[in-house]
């Protein structure tokens, strides 16, 4: 099995500390380039840039899988791990969905952040017409079945969510208050810390971001949970509006970290009145570029998560009418210039047009086709790889092959099929990227495998019509 991102994490922190002090120098080689991806510059930073998916997106389509795996180092479902989804009705679980999202987490080496066990919302009717004794045992009940299933798998928890009123004052009026009182939420938090002991809890909230009445009650009920070694961080939804984000966002989150706690962008997104235009994304990208700076800012930023991938996975035009392109990626996977200001303010560099990819065919340059592999990105113990084949005349399929000259093996891979897992690897394409008009690319991809702090190397691929 794979190791949690977490303590991947600490073998990062503690390779670094010894290469500086054997070589009385900076930082190996490996980190000197600019990172090329969100996920490599923001393991760089040892912060999360995490993406919230959708289980039917990721079983059906392989460029959204491609581009989450690639692109990200933390997940969130959703909508696969709230109460709906999990305990339709009392007692009955169902994790196929939440199941699949954190095996392809582990699978690529992903942190995941837990969302969420107690919310007003999505949680089924059976249990909002409970009261007392009885709410409190399904409360409690689902918490350590849902925190028990993935103990050791799933790194953070948002324990609670929305619990404060929208003016601010008070406790949001829910089900949860009237049926349980005030002590609900401490409830919650004790049951959460007792089931699994090694995630970190937070308290998750919208409108929260600047200092305001709403922020203020949530940080008095943060500070009685720290008090009680109940909270390890709060979660800042970050469901922004173009041109929007709060003056004091960063001294606002300061006064949080000043009480010991992490804070995380959980949620981001930054809305627009449709259609976009030039100048609505070049302000979104600037937006977007401020919340990145908070967030490196801040050593205790853990990380932020975008809520959704693509602008057309987005729930904003559902809900907010008129509203939407809040997100990073287009609907044909080309990067914003959200994107790319996101990437630049964690110390990256895009390599690829932040267009959609130029359609026009150069002519045929020849005959078969040709292969490279590209890391997008490593990690101590493993990588991210893409692969592109280049077809030189028209082709209908097509074989790459190369062979590993050290310890790197795949694990999964997509878009490519064959004999993956030795030394020597054979792949072919797989139903929809076999056709290639001569002068086009397709791609693949794949994670490896590797010795602990050795580089990932870029075998020669041989590539050949079938
Ligand atoms: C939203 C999802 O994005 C939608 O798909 C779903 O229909 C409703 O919930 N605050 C939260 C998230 O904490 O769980 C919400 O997600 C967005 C607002």
């Amino acid at each position: 099995m794979l190791l949690t991102r977490n303590r991947r994490r600490a073998l990062l922190a503690g390779v670094v500390t010894v290469a500086t002090a054997a070589l009385g120098i900076g930082l190996s080689t490996q980190f000197a380039s600019a990172q090329t991806t969100l996920r490599g510059a923001a393991d760089a930073l040892n912060k999360d840039i995490g993406v919230a998916v959708s289980y039917n997106l990721l079983q059906n389509n392989a460029q959204y899988r491609n581009t989450v795996a690639t692109e990200f180092n933390s997940l969130t479902a959703e909508n696969a791990m709230k109460w709906d989804a999990t305990e339709p009705s009392d007692g009955n679980y169902t994790f196929t969905q939440a199941d699949a999202i954190v095996d392809f987490a582990e699978d690529n080496g992903q942190s995941v952040h837990g969302h969420t066990f107690v919310w007003h919302s999505q949680t089924p009717s059976w249990v909002q017409g409970l009261s007392g004794t009885a709410l409190q045992n399904a409360m409690v009940d689902h918490i350590n079945t849902v925190a028990n299933r993935y103990e050791g798998r799933v790194d953070s928890w948002d324990v609670v969510n929305e619990v404060v009123s929208d003016s601010g004052g008070a406790l949001r009026s829910s089900f949860w208050l009237n049926g349980l009182g005030e002590g609900y939420i401490t409830t919650a938090f004790q049951t959460a810390r007792a089931a699994d002991p090694s995630a970190d809890l937070y308290i998750n909230d919208y409108s929260i971001e600047g200092d305001n009445a709403k922020s203020d009650r949530v940080y008095s009920i943060a500070q009685g949970l720290v008090n009680q070694g109940l909270l390890d961080g709060v979660g800042f939804q970050s469901h922004l509006i173009l041109g929007q984000v709060p003056s004091d966002m960063e001294a606002n989150l300061q006064r949080f970290v000043n009480l010991g706690l992490k804070v995380r962008i959980t949620e981001l997104d930054i809305r627009m009145t449709l259609p976009a235009d030039a100048t609505k994304l070049a302000q979104q990208a600037s937006d977007y570029q401020r919340v990145a700076n908070i967030c490196k800012n801040l050593a205790d930023c853990s990380g932020i998560t975008v809520w959704g991938l693509r602008d057309g996975d987005s729930w904003v035009p559902g809900v907010f009418p008129g509203q939407g392109a809040p997100l990073l990626f287009n609907d044909d996977f080309s990067k914003k210039s959200a994107y790319t200001s996101v990437l630049n303010a964690w110390g990256g560099t895009v390599t690829n047009p932040t267009t959609t990819p130029i359609t026009t065919s150069p002519p045929p340059t020849g005959s078969g086709c040709t292969a490279t592999l590209s890391v997008q990105s490593p990690w101590n113990t493993g990588a991210t790889y893409a692969g592109t084949v280049r077809a030189n005349q028209n082709l209908t399929g097509w074989r790459v092959t190369w062979t590993w000259p050290g310890s790197e093996r795949i694990s999964n891979a997509w878009s490519i099929q064959g004999t993956l897992t030795g030394a020597a690897v054979t792949g072919t394409n797989v139903g929809y990227n076999g056709t290639v008009a001569a002068g086009q690319t397709t791609t693949f991809g794949f994670n490896i495998t590797k010795a602990d702090g050795s580089t990932a190397s870029v075998p020669t691929v041989t590539c050949t019509p079938i």
